[in-house]
């Protein structure tokens, strides 16, 4: 079923020839049970064919791909979308101020076996998909310490070449490796990503998706099933986002990940109330809270 829906969109793209021959090449690789499960689901629509399609090349040319944009646009859906694109698992990193060298590429630790202990390495998530050809991908990217991440430098250019701190072991990247970063710009807590880093990366913006993509997303990934209230939802989202474009209220407000929560909390909640939950009440500055609120009792009333 997934497959075929996928083989539909990859006709549906048009993508060349060769990128195909690529897809196709990684889907026929075999894997363990366990590295299956790190293969994505898909999913990710969007008004713009483009953003899918671009990544695909990005990605079968060996690129790193580094996707833009404002938080719950879909940027870990479209990761794994393309992870399930190549039937490629993916391995995660999750980035924070706390993020370190071992978060990366794995520890040292103490195993006892039969009365006899050693030192072994387990290999973090840049190791292991480096050695296997898998996915890596980068979540937050820029909510790590500036300081952390040029360690992958190597990694995310031609080289595909790190040597292992921990271990002093040369590890080169097998074919098939590929990386996927997110970043969401100004966001509290990011710093501007370092130029050194972004320079290593083909850019894809992925704005929040709007009209009929969006009915899409909302009918298959929220539990409402009004038509009516879901057309409401999505006039709502339209009019928040114009509120965004003219600098009313800040772009999080548009966030479809609270759209989908607004709209599984109406199916027990009124509709209203759904959305000061899951929308006004999560914005900092009080106006903005009213602008939603009174866009909201325009839609609904
Ligand atoms: N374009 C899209 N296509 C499909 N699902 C989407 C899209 N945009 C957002 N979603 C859904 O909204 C939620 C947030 O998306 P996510 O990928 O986590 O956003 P981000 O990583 O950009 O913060 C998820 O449930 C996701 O399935
Ligand atoms: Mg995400």
């Amino acid at each position: 079923m997934i497959r075929k829906e996928i083989f539909m969109t990859s006709l549906e793209l048009h993508l060349p020839k060769e990128i195909i021959n690529v897809i196709e090449s990684r889907k026929k690789r075999v894997h363990s049970d366990q590295d299956q499960r790190l293969i994505g689901q898909g999913g990710f629509l969007s008004d713009d064919p483009v953003i899918l399609y671009d990544a695909l090349v990005a990605l079968a040319l060996g690129k790193n791909v580094l996707l833009k944009g404002p938080t719950g646009a879909g940027k870990t859906k479209l990761a794994e979308t393309l992870s399930s694109f190549f039937s490629q698992p993916m391995h995660s990193i999750n980035c924070s101020v706390d993020l370190d060298a071992e978060a990366l590429l794995g520890y040292k630790t103490i195993v006892n076996s039969s009365n006899q202990t050693a030192i072994e390495f387990v290999e973090g998530p840049v190791i292991q998909a480096m050695k296997k050809g898998h996915f890596l991908y980068i979540d937050e990217i820029n909510m790590a310490k500036p300081e952390t991440l040029p360690i992958l430098n190597g990694v995310l250019d031609y080289r595909r070449r790190i040597t292992n701190p921990f271990t002093q072991e040369v590890v080169a990247a097998k074919e098939g490796f590929g990386v996927i970063a997110a970043i969401n710009e100004g966001y509290v807590g990011t710093v501007p990503l370092n130029e050194a880093l972004k320079n290593r990366f083909v850019v894809i913006d992925v704005p929040y998706v709007q009209n009929e993509k969006l009915k899409q997303v909302l009918t298959e990934q929220s539990s409402l099933k009004d038509e009516k209230l879901i057309e409401k939802f999505l006039t709502l989202s339209s009019d928040i986002i114009t509120q965004v474009k003219i600098g009313k209220v800040s772009e999080e407000a548009a966030s479809i990940r609270a759209l989908i929560d607004a709209c599984d909390l109406s199916v027990y909640l009124p509709p209203l109330r759904a959305i000061e939950r899951a929308i006004a009440a999560k914005l900092d500055d009080e106006l903005e809270k009213r602008a939603i609120m009174n866009i909201a009792e325009t839609v609904f009333e």
